[in-house]
C-alpha cells in the first residue's frame, strides 16, 4: 500500500485526471467532503488530503511515500524528499510585480519592502542581486499590498496575470517557472521501490500522452483559426 498526499486547491483536479488516465480510478475522492483520508485497496494506495505548503512535510518524515506539489513549494522549502517527475501541469511563474508605474522605481536607493508568501525565494532572489529588502510575510491575497502602501513590491504566483490586472498591477522580474511536481519519500523508494516506480512509469506514461493529445487538438485549432483567417481575408 503506498500514501500519497494531494493538494488542495488548483492541482486537485488535473492531479486526480492524471490518476485516471494512469488507469487509478479515483471516483471515491471527494473534494466536497470533510474527509482527509481516502483509502483505495482496491488501487494499493491511500490518499491523504493536505494543504499544499505541507505536502513536503508529510512525504519527508514518511507519512506519506509519495506527494504531487507544485515547485513553487519545493523551492520555498527546501526539503530532503526525491523529486523524480515533472508533470508538466499547473505551469505558472514566481514573479516580482509592482504598481503600473512604479516598476521602474530606483530600487537600490533605499530598502524595498517586499510582500509575499514565499520569503526564502525572496531573500535567496534579492540577496543574489545585492538588492537590500525588508519582507513582509503574507498568507495570501498578496496584490493587496501595494495597492493600500504596505510594500512597494510583491513576490507572487501569476498564472494568467489576471489578478495582476486587476489590481493595476505589472510583472517586473520573473523568478523561476513552475509546474506540479511528484515527490518521493527517501526510505520509501527503497523500501518500496517496485510500487513506487511503477506508479511513476505509469504517471509518466499518461503525462506524454495527454501532452500529445494537447499538442494535437492545438494544432488542430490553430489550423482551423488559419483556414477562418483565409475564408475572411482572402
Ligand atoms: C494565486 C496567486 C495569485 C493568483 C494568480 O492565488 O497568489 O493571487 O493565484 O493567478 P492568475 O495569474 O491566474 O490571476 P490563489 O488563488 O492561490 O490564492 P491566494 O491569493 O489566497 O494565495
Amino acid at each position: 500500500m503506498l500514501t500519497i498526499a494531494l493538494c488542495k486547491g488548483k492541482l486537485i483536479e488535473p492531479t486526480l485526471e492524471l490518476f485516471a488516465q494512469a488507469g487509478y480510478q479515483t471516483n471515491q475522492l471527494s473534494m466536497d467532503s470533510r474527509r482527509l483520508v481516502f483509502s483505495c485497496p482496491d488501487l494499493g494506495l491511500t490518499f491523504l488530503i493536505v494543504r499544499p505548503t505541507d505536502v513536503p512535510t508529510y512525504v519527508e518524515y514518511g507519512s506519506a511515500d509519495v506527494g504531487i506539489v507544485g515547485k513553487d513549494v519545493l523551492l520555498e522549502q527546501d526539503s530532503d524528499v526525491y523529486e523524480p517527475l515533472d508533470l508538466g501541469f499547473g505551469a505558472c511563474r514566481i514573479a516580482v510585480a509592482a504598481l503600473r508605474g512604479q516598476a521602474s522605481r530606483d530600487r537600490l536607493s533605499s530598502k524595498i519592502r517586499v510582500a509575499t508568501k514565499y520569503p526564502k525565494i525572496t531573500e535567496r532572489y534579492f540577496n543574489q542581486r545585492g538588492v537590500p529588502v525588508e519582507i513582509i510575510k503574507l498568507y495570501g491575497s498578496i496584490e493587496l499590498a501595494p495597492i493600500v502602501g504596505l510594500a512597494d513590491r510583491i513576490v507572487d504566483l501569476v498564472e494568467t496575470g489576471n489578478t495582476l490586472k486587476a489590481h493595476d498591477l505589472v510583472e517586473v522580474e520573473l523568478i523561476a517557472h513552475s509546474t506540479a511536481r511528484l515527490i518521493v519519500n527517501r526510505a520509501s523508494l527503497k523500501l518500496k521501490h517496485a510500487a513506487i516506480t511503477e506508479l511513476i512509469r505509469k504517471l509518466r506514461v499518461a503525462g506524454q500522452a495527454s501532452k500529445r493529445r494537447s499538442r494535437t487538438a492545438a494544432r488542430k485549432r490553430a489550423a482551423r483559426s488559419g483556414r477562418k483567417g483565409k475564408r475572411t481575408n482572402p
